[in-house]
């Protein structure tokens, strides 16, 4: 057990008997907090992303209630504050782009305030890295509750899942399979209870490597939203938080290089989301620990894919939590050898494989055997060559095998607009065959680095049954989505990388095996090419500079793929040492 801390933070606030100390408490007794409540004991924050603009978190305010009771339970002093809300479905142009805003609103309203540990309440995709990456920078005693998934979503009798439903139909739309009104009957039927996308998506994905990495306790990353467990997890995590406060036990010591190399087996186990490369590796930066993109390849490569869930397989969180969730998973894992460090440490005080050894597994279509996996070798590739010389990402196990390995022609989209406007044009040479190219997606050419990667085929195709095709961008994908899609090409074409130089007609060569991208020209075209280009300054759209803000500081600030997407000066751990009196 890790040494307890000399002494609270909060008593910093609230201990002495002078000025400083009659002001802080006076204010606080306004709520009516009794006088016998500021003895020195924890003062736990929840940390809380409710919004009713993000659907997904829009059931945390119940969710932190029951995180209150465990913390006054086990004799902590709860205090719920709010921080921005990153919610995927609403947020324009992308929930990316103000990832990195709300982790310092959580890393400053963390360090400034009497706060002695801290319970992340996470749900939709980006509010799990903001939430773990502020409270990382801030490095004090942390656990993460997730708000969990929805449940199954239905439509004429069969199970349908987030987002993937959306993409299917949409699809079936476009070929004429569906009309429009049986696509828009679907929407109510897809989401119809609280909680985050139920498919593996990117919000599932991120739950489960909350889980994996230690920060959170067991089955936090699969208890469906409505279920009532979710809320003894919510009370069993507010009372964990008090003691973890008393023993000192911060975040460093469980986010260990260790724990994130669990992680990266465990998303190729799980099938998990491309994002997770972007955020783990921010996370990572927050803490201190060395990551590489070359890691998910040294760490992921051969490891079965065995959650047979949507984008990838069959099913959804729902079924996963009652085939045993992430822990029986880990004990899979665990079992075989595949767990590389089944002794790292967890929120509870104990390692990992201690929580998962005995987890019973009650489903094998859900959570299939090692012998039997969805995908023989479900890691996420890292794709690197003259067109990627920093690296791209591709998610095999949502892919089409026979496109893995492809050589083809391509048909090039200048911008998301572009692509748009010309996706459409029956007289647009495009066949099968084709690899489809989008430029001015990245961290700075959107900005943030939209969930634009899976491009749509051309509908002329769709018509004749053709339902995927080798796609390539410097785009993010929602992990709800799939195809053969390469991603997060990097540098990105808005910051003079190769794939700026792309054009039509030109050969690419996609070999996942090999990890390698090819643009098929001399070196010398390629230079010269680039050296045509715009400086990559005036490649970033100018309406997008000029509009200010904090688009402007995100422009000027944000890192590329390979290195998370963090802000420059972010990176890094800045304690949570307490600052000067206000006053
Ligand atoms: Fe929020 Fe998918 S949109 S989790
Ligand atoms: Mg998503």
């Amino acid at each position: 057990m890790p040494d307890a801390p000399k002494k609270l933070r909060s008593a910093q606030w609230f201990g002495p008997a002078d000025k400083n100390g009659f002001m802080y408490r006076s204010w606080m007794k306004n709520q009516g907090i009794p006088d016998h409540e500021f003895d020195g004991r924890p003062i736990v924050g929840i940390c809380n992303t409710w919004s009713e603009l993000t659907p997904c978190n829009a059931h945390f305010r119940k969710i932190a209630e029951h995180v209150k009771r465990g913390i006054s339970e086990a004799g902590g002093f709860p205090v719920e504050f709010p921080v921005f809300s990153n919610g995927e479905s609403n947020l324009r142009p992308t929930a990316m782009l103000t990832r990195n805003l709300a982790s310092m609103d959580v890393e400053e309203a963390i360090r400034g305030n009497p706060i002695d540990a801290v319970v992340l309440l996470t749900g939709c995709d980006k509010t799990t890295p903001a939430l773990l990456m502020g409270a990382a920078s801030c490095d004090i005693p942390a656990i993460v509750v997730t708000g969990g998934p929805m449940l199954n979503g239905k439509l004429e009798g069969r199970d349908i899942g987030s987002g993937t439903a959306v993409w299917q139909l949409h699809e079936s739309l476009k070929a004429g399979e569906i009309g429009l009104h049986q696509f828009l009957a679907a929407e109510g039927g897809m989401s119809r209870s609280a909680g985050t996308c139920n498919t593996m998506g990117t919000a599932s994905t991120m739950a489960c490597m909350a889980e994996a990495l230690g920060t959170s306790l067991p089955h936090n990353a699969a208890i469906p939203a409505v279920d009532a467990r979710r809320y003894v997890l919510a009370q069993m995590s507010g009372a964990r938080a008090v003691a973890m406060a008393r023993e000192g036990l911060t975040l460093s010591k469980i986010l260990t290089r260790e724990a994130f190399e669990n992680a990266i087996r465990v998303n190729a186990a799980i099938g998990g989301s491309t994002n997770a490369v972007i955020h783990l590796k921010a996370i990572a930066g927050r803490i201190g620990v060395e990551l590489e993109l070359e890691d998910w390849t040294r760490i992921g490569r051969g490891t079965p894919t065995i959650v047979d869930l949507m984008p990838s397989g069959r099913f959804l969180m729902e079924e996963f939590y009652y085939a045993g969730g992430l822990p029986a998973v880990l004990r899979r894992l665990g079992e075989a050898g595949l767990l590389p460090h089944p002794d790292a440490l967890t929120v509870n005080g104990h390692s990992l494989w201690d929580n998962v050894r005995e987890a019973p597994s009650y489903n094998d279509e859900v959570i299939r055997p090692l012998d039997r996996p969805l995908m023989d070798d479900g890691s996420i590739r890292i794709l690197r060559g003259n067109l990627s010389p920093r690296g791209a990402v591709l998610k095999p196990s949502a892919a089409t095998p026979e496109l893995l390995q492809h050589r083809g022609r391509a048909v090039v989209f200048e911008d998301f607009d572009h692509y748009k406007q010309r996706i459409g044009d029956e007289s647009l040479e495009v066949d099968a065959s084709s690899v489809l190219v989008m430029k001015n997606c990245g961290p700075r050419g959107y900005p943030g680095m939209a969930e634009v990667g899976n491009m749509g085929l051309p509908p002329k195709l769709l018509r004749q049954g053709i339902k995927d095709m080798v796609r390539i961008s410097d785009a993010r994908m929602s992990g709800t989505a799939y195809g053969t899609v390469v991603l997060h090409v990097a540098p990105e074409a808005a910051a003079g990388g190769p794939l700026a130089a792309v054009r039509d007609g030109d050969w690419i060569e996609l070999d996942c095996e090999a990890g390698r991208l090819h643009l098929d020209i001399s070196d010398e075209e390629l230079a010269a090419r680039l050296a045509a280009l715009a400086a990559p300054a005036e490649a970033v759209p100018a309406a997008a500079k000029a509009r200010g803000g904090y688009q402007r500081l995100y422009i000027d600030h944000v890192l590329q793929a390979d290195e998370g997407c963090d802000f420059d000066f972010l990176v890094g751990c800045r304690g949570a040492e307490v600052p000067r009196h206000s006053h």
